[in-house]
């Protein structure tokens, strides 16, 4: 378990970190959304030790990072993939890392197949790596000491979708035996398809948390739905005439009811619908706002 409590961190009189607090679970792999600038790096250094905070702290399992013995063990970290020594190749980082944690060769091996770096692969040198393949190496070296936490700042960075899903089904199968992951990303899509909970941090400041499919159905204000009929005309009149709101949207409408609602009026009218379906949006829109905002503050 991660606990953050009243962390800040202020780099002289701006501040990065504002007074975030929450809780990751064993079982659960918790996505750490925001845009980017949003502090979730600097949340997530001050979780490893390696940037004091100005005030509140991070305990993993009760404890301080920098406290545990041979941390590696227990917290596997992923900060940054091309953070390592250019010219090793990915296997020598991965010996490097079993050396220091006190782990069997075998476990090199384990590791590259789990994430599907081939032997060929794994005797290049990093600098020859893409993206994709240091991500790939870096979730190897965060894995190797069999940890039971994951902290990994934008791991879906350049991986290809198939990657995504690959990495989808490791977190899952990880967090299903139990074990916690934070995971952080400024796309909203990335961490809708990976995350059972959610953080959505803005300026510092945490603007939303909870479970995924409570905010992303929760947080509508009022129900919505997307429409698309053969004739939308005759369905936008339909509609009005029970007092509902549309609104062109795309090649259909999007009206303010539950989507049964539109359903029955359709099929009382006998009009055809090609499409329906609830409208998500109210954490997207959420997401848009502090994007925007970070935005506008870089033109002014
Ligand atoms: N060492 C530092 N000195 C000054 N400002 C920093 C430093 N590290 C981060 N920041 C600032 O703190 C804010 C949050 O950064 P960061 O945590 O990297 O955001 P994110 O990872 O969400 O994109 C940014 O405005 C960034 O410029
Ligand atoms: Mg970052």
């Amino acid at each position: 378990m991660i606990t953050v409590e009243g962390l800040t961190r202020k780099y002289g009189s701006f501040t990065a970190v504002d007074d975030v607090s929450f809780v990751c679970q064993p079982g659960r792999v918790t996505g750490f959304l925001g845009p980017n600038g949003a502090g979730k790096t600097t949340t997530m250094r001050v979780m490893v030790g390696l940037t004091p905070p100005t005030a509140g702290r991070v305990t993993i399992g009760g404890h301080l990072y920098n406290d545990i013995p041979n941390p590696g063990r227990h917290v596997g970290v992923l900060l940054d993939a091309s953070a390592q020594h250019a010219g090793r190749t990915g296997r020598e980082i991965l010996e490097l890392g079993a050396r220091t944690m006190g782990l069997p060769s075998t476990r090199i091996d384990e590791m590259l197949e789990l994430v599907s770096l081939t032997p060929a692969e794994s005797k290049r040198r990093l600098r020859n790596y893409s993206l994709g393949m240091k991500q790939r190496l870096g979730i190897a070296h965060a894995l190797l000491g069999d940890p039971s936490v994951l902290i990994l700042d934008e791991p879906a960075n350049g991986l290809d979708p198939a990657g995504i899903r690959w990495m989808r089904g490791l977190l899952k199968g990880y967090a299903e035996r139990g074990g916690t992951v934070l995971l952080s990303s400024h796309l909203l899509n990335e961490v809708e398809l990976i995350a059972d909970e959610m953080i959505l941090i803005g300026h510092g400041r945490i603007v939303a948390q909870g479970d995924k499919k409570t905010l992303l159905a929760g947080a509508t204000h009022t129900a919505a739905t997307l429409v698309t009929a053969l004739d939308n005309e005759a369905l936008a009149a339909a509609l009005s005439a029970r007092g509902l709101t549309v609104a062109p949207a795309g090649e259909g409408l999007r009206v303010d009811a539950e989507p049964v609602e539109v359903g029955r009026t359709a099929a009382e009218n006998s009009i055809v619908l090609v499409d329906l379906r609830a409208a998500e949006g109210a954490l997207e829109d959420l997401f848009l706002e502090l994007t925007s905002d970070t935005q506008r503050e870089e033109v002014a």
